[in-house]
């Protein structure tokens, strides 16, 4: 007999079929001479009751069904009186595939907290939350590439052990294979990277974007979507040392290309949740209202996770400049009362992200694209404006999230930026291959990042960046 998936037997109103399935035990109840079991297979957040009539001689292998144990059940599908499901499966036969014993498994039928679950990442895919959590993000990465493929673009491998510091930021991972405890040393004392594997200093990549452009500066319009790595000891819910990044890069766009791609993919990613994943949407929607209902009156969310997702899908973001939002920020009355933990002074100021959510949350009340930022607090390949001040970067901020999205216009003059590399201290000798694409058939070009968890955050209303990916790693954590 084949095995059906619950999803679609909880769907069908086909009643009296004989049928398999399989999955876990989410809970057992005994009633008399009636046990229910609530099974579970992880096609969807909905489990199907199985309906066991006990004899004696059944008594003893169901007195080894725990929470937890897998089965395989063959029954009839029978119209169901109780209310929730419209389908129940009556047993006829059913076979332990594995026990779990109940003082040694942790997961029990009630709300285990989001800390306690993420000491036991490796089964807490086996909850409604997580499994609700990864189906969507499975979704997700369907979606980004269903997007891109429509328009055309090209999926491009970039590597993942590189020699360059895509962002300057000086933050990576080593890559090597000398011996630790006894590093080879050329004569001035240095270690000497070239008895290393790859002879030079290797790192993880923090982006896949320089290797992007040079593809983008050939097929046009491509994208990457692969896993980055930065070492900064950032321990907040929005930060992880290891995560996934989707980075368009297209040849021929300005900035304003640039923003309506970004703000017309994002749209497009949380509309396809909304139609596609709406069942464990509104699980995850009501998860949150019950979170919220622990909080003070006004510090509680004005819409619920549809509504939010709809409103996105709904609105134009706003479009302004850094030098207009530093005005807003510097005259609002949390920067005037010393809410903010970094007072915005002036001109010139790094944006934290509670800046960020002030202008998306209270300001502005919907996303927000900042253009035009300060040169000195960006990255070296940004293209420079005129006024000699600022750079053609854009950033999509959102609202709990604070920045989903950093992109910019590229330069794409030779000499300006190797002017601008030599200020920044880039050693334009080892970038040799970038710099060729400003020397042969330079274009102008523009590109973004989206961290693919931060866009996780928001479409599943999780608060913490390590409840959407399957095994996060963060500051003094790399466990399973
Ligand atoms: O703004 P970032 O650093 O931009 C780049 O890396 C560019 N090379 C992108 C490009 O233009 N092709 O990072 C892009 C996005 C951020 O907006 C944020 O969403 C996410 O990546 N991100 C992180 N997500 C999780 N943990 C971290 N430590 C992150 N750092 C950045
Ligand atoms: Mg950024």
């Amino acid at each position: 007999m084949k095995r059906i998936k619950i999803s679609d037997v909880l769907k069908s109103d086909k009643f009296g079929e004989k049928i398999l399935v399989k999955g876990w035990v989410r809970t057992k109840r005994v009633s008399k001479n009636v046990c229910f079991i609530a099974l579970n297979d992880g096609s969807t957040v909905n489990n199907l009751q199985i309906v066991i009539d006990v004899n004696p001689e059944m008594e003893e292998i169901l007195s080894k069904v725990h929470t937890g144990a897998s089965l395989s059940v063959v029954g009839k599908t029978v119209e169901s009186g109780g209310s929730g499901q419209n389908v129940e499966l009556h047993c006829e036969s059913f076979e332990i595939l594995g026990q779990a014993n109940p003082d040694e498994y942790p997961l029990q039928p009630k709300r285990h907290s989001l800390e306690f679950l993420r000491e036991i990442a490796h089964l807490r895919p086996r909850t409604n939350t997580f499994s609700a959590v990864f189906r969507i993000r499975h979704a997700m990465t369907y979606a980004v590439h269903k997007f891109f493929n429509d328009k055309g673009f090209s999926n491009i491998h970039t590597p993942i052990v590189t020699g360059s510091d895509a962002e300057g930021a000086g933050e990576m991972f080593r890559v090597t294979t000398l011996d630790m405890e006894n590093l080879p040393k050329t004569k001035d004392g240095k270690i000497d990277y070239s008895q290393d594997f790859f002879g030079r200093e290797t790192n993880l990549t923090v982006s896949g974007q320089l290797e992007g452009e040079l593809f983008a500066l050939a097929l046009a319009e491509i994208y990457t979507f692969g896993p980055t790595f930065r070492a900064e000891n950032s321990n907040t819910a929005r930060h992880l040392a290891e995560f996934w990044m989707i980075e368009p890069e297209m040849a021929f766009y300005d900035i304003n290309d640039n923003m309506d791609l970004a703000e017309e993919m994002l749209k497009y990613l949380v509309n396809y949740a909304l139609t596609n994943c709406r069942e464990d949407l509104d699980f995850l929607a009501k998860r949150r209202e019950e979170e919220q209902k622990q909080k003070p009156q006004n510090e509680r969310d004005t819409m619920n996770l549809i509504e939010k997702l709809e409103f996105v899908v709904n609105n134009e973001f706003e479009r302004i400049t850094y030098t207009e939002a530093i005005d807003i920020l510097k005259n609002s009355n949390a920067n005037k009362k010393g809410q903010f933990s970094y007072i915005i002074e002036g001109w010139g100021a790094d944006l934290q992200s509670e800046h960020e959510r002030y202008l998306v949350e209270k300001h502005f009340k919907k996303p927000v694209i900042l253009t035009d930022y300060p040169k000195e607090i960006k990255a070296f390949y940004m293209k420079q404006n005129d006024d000699g001040k600022t750079v053609r970067a854009m950033d999509v901020l959102f609202p709990q999230i604070g920045e989903i999205i950093g992109g910019s216009q590229r330069e794409e003059d030779y000499d300006k930026l190797v002017t601008r590399m030599k200020e920044m201290n880039i050693p334009a000798e080892e970038m040799w291959w970038y710099l060729d694409t400003r020397k042969f058939g330079s274009v102008p070009h523009s590109g973004f990042g989206l961290g693919f968890e931060r866009l996780m955050l928001f479409v599943t209303g999780m608060g913490n960046i390590r409840d959407v990916i399957p095994f996060p790693r963060t500051p003094k954590n790399a466990e399973f």
